[in-house]
């Protein structure tokens, strides 16, 4: 561990789309880590947040008629309210559009220039913008992006460049030296195959766009989103806020800073970002390293890919609201392998709510808490007398506390909750052998005592182990208990020793923790999940354009009509066709090529407000870059432009 926390990190997440199960999944084992640190009394730190620059989300905002920040802060809040809902409790929420990160990120850049690493070239190749990846054409899947299955963009343009293939021999050294540094194995074994192929330079600005973080120097150039989006882990950490300026070489960071990281949780997608491109940007800047980078897998829906319509059927809040925020928080934790892929199934994941928490682990505090009520009037006290069941007992605890800590710390999420569930089975088989019915009717009554507070004192430990996965389930059973408000701040020795809950507590048996899902229950949920598949592929088919040739609302609104006033035109030295016009948009202005010279002299433009299409991609005609399109309508007698009447100011939405 360095530093005086644990420091553990999210990605951060696009906000051109509302968050999903994926996004949920990464969140919830970063907490729950972060939460076992704190239960073994370290002080964590977890951070999450938002990657709210790039083309994609520039596109998406344009798609959707709106400001890029003003959709990005709206999405941005989506996930806050996602997170809120399910427990999520970080220390820090960062958003890439912030002033702490730019400054941060643009330091970060100065360094790696002030090492020689960053220079001016151009980038001629394919970009996934899905991905926000650019790639070659040995990399490309007929023309598609290997990892997301869309078609790729062709991309011209200047751009800077990092020099990443200095950095192979650095970055095979730091995967020997520090054999932990990407997890699982598996992951470790492909980057390093990937590394050591060989590492081209990569492209580290666009100018095609403006949604970014500006080159320090260079305002034509953003900082590449990746650039930008993988510093947030050190800005959050106080990274450039001293304001050290132009590249210093001094640490650059707070004196109480929670950086370097220990850890952080990814998806396996995003994991050659965070194993090759990150180590090698900190070092470049000298920068320390994070500890580890834990990759874990990709989840299918009901055996299939998820796509908008099965995303519908294991949309988060609705998960939540018909399961129970634990009992999904427990699910998608416990049913696969940290760092393997799984599958969401309804099915399965009623099956475990039946059996893990309904069947064994409220089972267990049902029948210990209503013998406690009927036998001792609500009362556990400590009693005498050991029957050799209990020593057994205490062993198992003890035995499966230390197993569950070695799991917890090497990420072992899923072996972690198996580990309590030996003490819930413990617990249960416990209470058979002790028979404190038997010891009700026929005593020795110290027996019955010891008995329903061993029973008691193991609840105890299993609710502090299922804290980090479970905090709402944990509290309301040491509620249930009689424990104090403050019980899981007691020191981890104690919370997993049974001998340490106080012998004299006053408990209150509340309603099921987890109710039994029944039969009728189960089908009326499955036709509900039924039901959303259904109006997800709804909502798909109703925005897709094909079919009988009619576009959505929404379609249409992805095309950005703008009113703009032509400021100047001329012609295109040997074109008959194309005209060169200077438009204005308010504050901006734009060149626009238009094929309109045969029917239109520049003079009789200047000053006309016409309507241009301004998200079109930028293209070159004439050695000339067009920056969008003219609206015209054209007949056999001619083409006449689209105006707008009147004094509309210039760049307003045409709708
Ligand atoms: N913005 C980048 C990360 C930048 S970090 C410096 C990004 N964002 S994301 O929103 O697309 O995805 C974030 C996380 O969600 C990734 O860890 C990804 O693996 C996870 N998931 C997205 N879909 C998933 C599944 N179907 N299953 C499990 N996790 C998946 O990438």
């Amino acid at each position: 561990m360095s530093g005086k926390h644990f420091y553990v990190t999210t990605p951060i997440y696009y906000v051109n789309d509302k968050p999903h199960l994926g996004h949920a999944y990464t969140t919830v084992a970063t907490d729950a880590k972060a939460r076992f640190h704190r239960l073994r009394g370290e002080p964590a730190r977890m951070l999450t947040g938002t990657d709210e620059h790039g083309q994609k989300l520039e596109q998406a905002a344009a798609e959707a008629g709106r400001d890029p920040f003003a959709f990005a802060t709206e999405n941005s809040e989506k996930f806050k309210a996602l997170w809120k809902k399910l427990n999520i409790a970080y220390d820090d929420y960062i958003r890439t559009t912030e002033e702490r990160h730019k400054t941060g990120v643009q330091e970060i850049w100065r360094r790696a220039e002030a090492a020689g690493d960053i220079y001016k070239g151009e980038y001629e190749g394919k970009y996934c913008v899905s991905c926000e990846n650019f790639l070659t054409d040995l990399q490309l899947d007929e023309g598609k992006c290997p990892d997301c299955g869309r078609p790729a963009d062709p991309v011209r343009e200047e751009s800077y460049f990092f020099r990443l293939s200095k950095y192979q021999e650095p970055l095979l050294e730091l995967y020997e030296r520090n054999p932990r540094f990407i997890q699982p194995d598996s992951r470790r074994n492909e980057i390093v195959s990937f590394v050591s192929g060989g590492l081209r330079d990569l492209s580290v600005s666009r100018t095609s766009f403006k949604w970014g973080v500006p080159v320090p120097g260079d305002p034509a150039h953003v900082i590449y989103v990746w650039f930008d989006a993988l510093s947030n882990y050190a800005t959050a950490a106080g990274f450039g806020q001293s304001g050290s300026g132009q590249g210093g070489s001094e640490s650059g960071f707070p004196a109480d800073t929670a950086w370097p990281a220990d850890q952080h949780f990814i998806g396996k997608d995003i994991l050659r970002f965070h194993s090759v491109y990150w180590p090698a940007f900190l070092m470049s800047a000298g920068l320390p390293l994070p500890g580890q980078i834990f990759s874990h897998g990709w989840w299918t829906v009901e055996g299939q890919k998820m796509s908008k319509s099965l995303g519908n059927a294991v949309d988060p809040h609705w998960l939540i609201e018909e399961y129970g925020v634990d009992a999904i928080r427990y699910f998608i934790l416990r049913e696969i392998p940290f760092g393997a892929d799984g599958d969401f199934s309804h099915g399965q994941l009623i099956d475990r709510i039946n059996s893990d928490l309904a069947n064994d682990l409220g089972n267990l505090l049902y029948r210990t808490l209503n013998m406690v009520r009927r036998y001792r009037g609500g009362k556990i006290s400590r009693g005498e007398g050991d029957g050799g069941e209990e020593a057994r007992l205490a062993g198992i605890v003890r035995e499966a506390a230390a197993r569950y800590e070695a799991q917890m710390e090497a990420t072992d999420l899923q072996a972690g909750l198996r580990t309590v569930w030996e003490i819930v089975s413990a617990g249960n088989k416990y209470i058979d052998a002790a028979a404190p019915w038997a010891l009700a009717k026929s005593g020795p009554e110290e027996r019955l005592d010891s008995a329903l507070y061993h029973a008691g004192a193991a609840l105890r430990v299993i609710a502090a182990l299922i804290s980090p996965v479970m905090p709402e389930a944990a509290d309301s059973i040491a509620r249930q208990l009689g424990l104090a408000g403050d019980w899981l701040s007691a020191p981890f020795a104690e919370l997993v020793d049974l001998y340490k809950m106080p012998g004299d507590l006053d408990t209150d048996l509340g309603k099921p923790l987890f109710p039994r899902i029944e039969e009728d229950a189960r089908a009326a949920l499955e036709e509900r999940v039924a039901a959303r598949i259904a109006a997800g592929s709804e909502t798909v088919e109703a925005s897709d354009s094909e079919g009988e040739g009619l576009i959505s609302i929404d379609d249409f609104r992805r095309v950005e009509l703008r009113s703009a006033r032509v400021e100047a035109a001329e012609n295109i030295p040997k074109s008959k066709n194309l005209l060169k016009i200077e438009v204005s948009l308010g504050e901006e202005r734009r060149t626009i090529v238009a094929g309109v010279a045969r029917h239109y002299a520049p003079d009789e433009l200047v000053g006309r407000t016409v309507v241009i299409v301004a998200n079109l991609k930028p293209a070159k005609l004439m050695g000339v870059e067009s920056q969008g399109m003219l609206l015209a309508a054209e007949d056999e007698d001619g083409l006449r432009l689209v105006g707008v009447e009147g004094g509309i100011r210039s760049g307003s939405r045409v709708r």
